[in-house]
Order: C-alpha cells, then sequence, then structure tokens
C-alpha cells in the first residue's frame, strides 16, 4: 500500500495551511455527561498538536454515539471539546453546527495553530447515507472549511482508527476531495495489525467477549481456522453453552444463533474454549447478590453476568504459553465489582504472558475501557487499540473503507 502520512505532510508543510483531521473522539459518557474513559482523546492528541504545533489551521471532525434524529444536547460534542482543549493544554474550538454558520464563520476565521472541532458529523445525515451523492455533498462542505470553495490548498489526515471500516462522508469521501495522508493513530494500529496477521508467532490465542454472538461470528469463524485457541465469554458465552444443550437460566440468549453456535463447535470444538463455571444473579443490578456455579447448572430464575474462577484458571493456563494474544471484549459486566473478576482475571493471565515475550493487542473500546477502569497497567499489554468493530473487521480480512481510500 502507498499511504502518505503525516510526516510526509509536515514536510511538504502546513503552515497557515487548512487542515482537516477525521478523528475517533466517540467516548463513554455517563448519565450526567462525564467521560468515563478518556482513551480515545488522549489517543487522538498527537496527531492535532503536531498539525497545531506546525501553524496549520486545524478542522476536527468526529461523531459521538449513533444520532439518528439530527442535532440533540445528548449527542453534543461540547464536554468532549473541553476535555480534547485539556489534553492538549490549548483552547478548542466548538462549533454550532456541523458545516452550517457557525462552523464557516469559525472556519474562515482561524489563524495558524487554531484548533476548531465541529459538531457530532452524525447530526448530519448525509454522513451515514447509503446515498454516494448525499455524502459526497456533505464532503464537498467539509472540504470547503478548509480549502475555499474549490478545495485548494486543504489536506485530510484520517487519524479515527475506529471508523477506519465506515464508508462515511468524513472518513471516505473526503479523501476522494482532498490530498490524504494516515495520521500517527492510524498509522500505528495498521503496523500493529499487520505485526498481529501476518508474523503471527504460535500459540496464538483469541479472547473474545461482548455480548453478542452475531456481532463476532464472522470473527470466530474466520480466527478458528487461524488461532491455535479461542476462549468466548461475555453474554455470547450463553449461546454456545445452549447450543449444546445447557440450560442458561435467564443470562442473554439469542435464540436465532444457536445452530451457528452449535456447527461452530462440531467444527472447531477443539480450538473454541468455553466457561466451566459461571457467576450468576437473579437482576442486572451491582448488587444483586452473586454465587458461583457449573457452567451446565445454571438456575432457570438467575443470568450469568460474568465467568466463574474455574474458567479464570483454565483459560490463564491456556494463555500462559501463547506467543501471540488478542482480545475483544469483557468476560463479563466489569462495571459491577462482584461480576468484574473474569474480565481482570484474563487481562491479568494477558498481562503475565506479555511479561513472557507474548505479543498482545486489546482491541476495542469496552475492552480498553475495562483495562483503565479496573486499575491494570496499560503498558502491560503490547497494544491498546482505539478500535474495536475496526480491528475485528481488520482481523476478518475484510476491506476497511477509511484505509482503502488513502491507498495513492
Ligand atoms: C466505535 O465506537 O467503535 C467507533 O467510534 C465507531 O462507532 P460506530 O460503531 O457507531 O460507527
Amino acid at each position: 500500500m502507498a499511504v502518505k502520512t503525516l510526516d510526509d505532510l509536515l514536510t511538504e508543510g502546513v503552515e497557515g495551511r487548512g487542515v482537516l483531521v477525521r478523528s475517533d473522539l466517540n467516548v463513554p459518557l455517563d448519565d450526567d455527561r462525564n467521560i468515563t474513559d478518556p482513551g480515545r482523546i488522549i489517543a487522538s492528541v498527537p496527531t492535532l498538536k503536531a498539525l497545531s504545533d506546525a501553524g496549520a489551521k486545524v478542522v476536527v471532525t468526529a461523531h459521538l454515539g449513533r444520532p439518528k434524529n439530527g442535532p440533540s444536547p445528548e449527542f453534543s460534542l461540547a464536554p468532549v471539546a473541553k476535555a480534547l482543549g485539556e489534553q492538549l493544554g490549548r483552547h478548542v474550538q466548538l462549533a454550532g453546527d456541523v458545516v452550517g454558520t457557525d462552523a464557516l464563520a469559525r472556519a474562515e476565521g482561524l489563524t495558524d495553530g487554531d484548533i476548531l472541532l465541529l459538531e457530532n458529523i452524525r447530526f448530519d445525515p448525509r454522513e451515514t447515507s447509503k446515498d454516494d451523492g448525499e455524502r459526497l455533498a456533505l464532503a464537498r462542505q467539509l472540504v470547503e472549511l478548509v480549502g475555499g470553495p474549490d478545495g485548494s490548498g486543504g489536506a485530510f489526515v484520517s487519524d479515527g482508527f475506529g471508523v477506519v471500516h465506515r464508508k462515511q462522508a468524513s472518513v471516505y469521501d473526503v479523501a476522494t476531495l482532498l490530498p490524504h495522508y494516515a495520521g500517527t493513530l492510524v498509522a500505528a494500529e495498521i503496523k500493529v495489525l499487520e505485526q498481529l496477521t501476518s508474523s503471527t508467532e504460535r500459540p496464538y490465542a483469541v479472547v473474545l467477549g461482548g455480548s453478542k454472538v452475531s456481532d463476532k461470528l464472522a470473527v470466530i469463524e474466520n480466527l478458528a481456522t487461524k488461532a491455535d485457541s479461542v476462549v468466548i465469554g461475555g453474554g455470547m458465552c450463553f449461546t454456545f453453552l445452549a447450543s449444546q444443550g445447557v440450560s442458561v437460566g435467564s443470562s442473554l440468549l439469542e435464540e436465532g444463533m444457536i445452530d451457528t453456535c452449535r456447527k461452530l463447535l462440531e467444527d472447531y470444538g477443539d480450538v473454541i474454549h468455553l466457561p466451566v463455571d459461571i457467576v450468576v444473579a437473579e437482576e442486572f443490578k451491582a448488587n444483586s447478590p452473586a454465587e458461583t456455579v457449573a457452567a451446565d447448572r445454571i438456575p432457570d430464575n438467575k443470568m450469568g453476568l460474568d465467568i466463574g474462577p474455574g474458567s479464570v484458571e483454565r483459560f490463564t493456563t491456556l494463555l500462559s504459553n501463547a506467543k501471540t494474544i488478542f482480545w475483544n471484549g469483557p468476560m463479563g459486566v466489569f462495571e459491577f465489582p462482584a461480576f468484574a473478576a473474569g474480565t481482570k482475571g484474563l487481562a491479568e493471565a494477558i498481562i503475565a504472558a506479555t511479561g513472557k515475550g507474548a505479543f498482545s493487542v486489546v482491541g476495542g473500546g469496552d475492552s480498553a475501557a475495562a483495562v483503565r477502569q479496573l486499575g491494570l497497567p496499560e503498558d502491560g499489554f503490547s497494544h491498546i487499540s482505539t478500535g474495536g468493530g475496526a480491528s475485528l473487521e481488520y482481523l476478518e480480512g475484510k476491506t476497511l473503507p477509511g484505509i482503502d481510500v488513502l491507498d495513492d
């Protein structure tokens, strides 16, 4: 692939030049709109700082959540603009709209080194439209913000790794209109994923959690043929358990996926590993009394909220001699302390293997957030990716539109 990088752009020179940057600032917020994990904001800083330091007029576009009905305060990037400013140590203006009069006026008023964040790009329905013409029209308006009506002079830096699997106006179409470059985050993430897929040292262990089998099906099918072991926990393990005829009580279950899980276990039973015990409770609540039961003894009135200690021990043994590990998705409801031990235990097993020389990649918002929220050392892993869906799609062998479009 011939992809130009931020360094190429800096060498060309950006002083006084309008540069549009797509960042992934999609961070989790609590009910009071406080950011609970600023990982993606922190990861976006190096590219933005380098451009600002070099005197570019930086216009940042990003999304937050999946707003469906146009602008709404609940999805505003206001808390993100504030946090980004704090991380950068410089003021970040927030436009009151996406490509409207306020964004235009602010973009025109930028001086060298200034940073302007546009409001949530998904407030404009054209961002996610399936209609190429609609997306292109929005992309043209974004381009106007950095290079005048004909786009001359502007540049586009793709740095939102978490969204490169989306064919969206601010990710894909803008790159077709402007000279384009991979930001430092995108370049670093791709390098790691290339290492994971091209020079995989064995044994290769994959740890998958999260709630839905349907979200992970393609990656399970793909990795079961490549990895030596695929460890399954989180909400999706109950559909696998149910496919073996086990009663899973009121645990999360995707009825429609039971046959698929059965088939996967028939085909890859020696590779796929399921929990042997489960921490259950009556309600999905932090203080719902917890007990550990064998995986085939889940009471009818209880739901599984974490994998049990026996499973952690088994999985730890599996991981202990791994040379390559990819982890995506928590093992349980780690946000509730009573159901966090499974995720913590597996993370610690991965850290221990990394200490013995394994190459470990944590992929995805939830697992990355778990690492930080459980107070685990981030440098205990070889790499913590900012992209969940993006890293999974890469590992599935899919083409990522936001990367493909950067190839000249
Ligand atoms: C993510 O959270 O994985 C990225 O920001 C992409 O968000 P999306 O799944 O809503 O496109």
